[in-house]
């Protein structure tokens, strides 16, 4: 069986995912690193060269590549609950967490980073508006993909354990 993280940028899904790995003795995958790999760009570089429709599509390729494994803990990018068919995917050899946080939580964790296309260029109240625009747009969708874990105030660590008493 695979643990999959999904949740919105800065929900803490790698941080929590590699302890989670490690805990597990599992697989850690990032799906935005592997796509990084498969392409020999980064995220933002294809987002500007390709736009973000053929980085949708390379995502979903990448899930169905991945789902066909086990034993791996995967931590999603934001944007993977936007296609159903990537959560169905997922969930057929996965277990999913929906790691949730306040807009004011990720843009905590997130201000001082600048590999975030979806934020490019945007500060303070415009990026924490932004982020409450789009949270608000997927939080149905993220709610249903999986079981809900509040990371508000948690750290990595309190969150991958808590994580390990829903196995
Ligand atoms: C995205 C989140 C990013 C990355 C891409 C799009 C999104 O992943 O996949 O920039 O649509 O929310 P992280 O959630 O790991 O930042």
């Amino acid at each position: 069986m695979n643990i999959v993280l999904v949740g919105f940028m800065g929900s803490g899904k790698s941080a929590v995912g590699k302890i989670l790995a490690g805990r597990l003795n599992m697989r850690f995958i990032d799906l935005d690193s592997e796509i990084e790999k498969d392409l020999g760009l980064t995220i933002t570089e294809i987002f500007k060269k390709n736009g973000e429709e053929y980085f949708r599509s390379v995502e979903t390729r990448i899930i169905r590549l991945f789902s066909l494994l086990d034993n791996q803990v995967i931590a999603t990018g934001g944007g993977v609950v936007l296609k159903d068919e990537n959560i169905t995917e997922l969930k057929r050899t996965g277990c999913i967490f929906y790691l949730s946080a306040t807009p004011e939580t990720v843009y905590r964790r997130i201000k001082e980073e600048v590999h975030r296309p979806l934020l490019a260029g945007k500060k303070g109240d415009e990026a924490l508006s932004e982020i409450k625009k789009i949270l608000s747009f997927r939080r149905e969708m993220y709610e249903k993909s999986g079981t809900e874990i509040k990371t508000d105030g948690q750290s990595s660590e309190e969150v991958a354990a808590e994580i390990e008493k829903h196995l």
